[in-house]
């Protein structure tokens, strides 16, 4: 496509926030500078955009933000996006303040919001993956997902002192509502004995019988990792199945929730967010619209939004082989 003028870029993160976000805002900020735009902040993602939550951003609102987890936007999730009128007030808003194309960082909800916002609109968008879910094609990983990889294995180390000193079985939940990426990294990261995600069953039966495999081989601790949108439940729903077939277990449950959302980015997430920012700008200027930048093998590429929410990204099959070899 032939490129548009672009002279003012309005960059904003919605739905779930991710460490690396506010890296990404920063670099997509500075390119713009570096390539004379003028950068508009939308605060709190499609809902500010429909409240007119819009100012122009200067160097000074993106220093020190690239180390902070969160996101100095602030996110939320629109409902009143999702109606064409909420949409319609958004574009006005949009228009009044002269922005011509759009950088939005998130997971899949918010890319299909950039997505229909073009089709509707004709806003150039690049939309930047935005979550510690990395359940997005087109990119190797999300930013934030390494991050929440390491959160989620630090804090299972932790858990595992506490395991081994008292013989006890723990079942950790992760987040990952639809995918078990989290899970199965953190897994594998922290000698799990098994790893429940949602892309794969795993019968209660088979899990017990694991388990007193692990028992006869003198294994006294235990922790078992599940993915929130887990196929057979949550951990608690879990534990107490499990509790009933193996009443003699110690058994003791944690969630680990929003923690895995906040903190500062891991050095993978700050190069990722920002060769991410700049590729975004440079994307919009190169006429890339409706297309979501991302890393795969080190390298920056562009695939139709639609593409990249639409695409089934699963966790690769040989990570279940290595976690079941590891846990037997
Ligand atoms: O999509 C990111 C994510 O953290 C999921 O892993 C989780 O299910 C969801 O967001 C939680 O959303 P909220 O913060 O709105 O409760």
């Amino acid at each position: 496509m032939e490129p548009k003028v672009i002279k003012r870029i309005g960059v904003l993160t919605s739905g779930g926030d991710s460490p690396g976000m506010n890296a990404a805002i920063r670099a997509a900020v500075r390119a713009g500078f570096y390539y004379n735009i003028e950068m508009y902040g939308i605060y709190r993602g499609y809902e500010g955009m429909i409240h007119n939550e819009i100012k122009k951003l200067d160097s000074k609102n993106i220093a020190h933000v690239l180390e902070r987890g969160g996101t100095f936007l602030k996110s939320a999730r629109s409902e009143e996006f999702r109606t064409p009128e909420g949409r319609q007030k958004a574009y006005e808003n949009l228009k009044a303040h002269g922005i011509d194309a759009l950088v939005v960082i998130g997971g899949d909800g918010s890319l299909t919001g950039a997505h229909l916002f073009y089709k509707e609109f004709g806003i150039p968008a690049v939309g930047l993956p935005g979550t510690i879910d990395n359940d997005l094609s087109g990119t190797d990983s999300t930013i934030g997902f390494d991050t929440a990889c390491n959160t989620a294995i630090q804090a299972i180390d932790k858990i595992r002192d506490t395991a081994t000193s008292h013989d006890r079985l723990f079942f950790v939940e992760v987040m990952g509502r639809d995918a078990g990426f989290i899970a199965i990294n953190a897994g594998i990261g922290s000698a799990a004995a098994a790893i429940l995600i949602p892309e794969k069953k795993m019968p209660i039966e088979d899990l017990v019988e694991k388990l007193k495999v692990r028992t006869k081989a003198k294994k006294t601790s235990n922790i078992v990792i599940v993915a929130e949108g887990g196929k057979s439940g949550g951990a608690a729903e879990i534990a107490s199945k499990v509790k009933k077939l193996l009443p003699y277990y110690d058994i003791k449950v944690t969630i680990l929730g929003h923690l895995q959302r906040g903190g500062a980015p891991s050095s993978f997430d700050r190069l990722l967010a920002s060769k991410l920012g700049v590729a975004a700008v440079e994307g919009l200027l190169h006429g890339k619209y409706d297309v979501m930048a991302g890393l795969i093998n080190h390298k920056v590429v562009y695939t139709p939004i639609k593409k990249a929410i639409v695409d089934d990204k699963t966790v690769d099959e040989d990570d279940f082989r290595v976690a079941k070899i590891l846990s037997t």
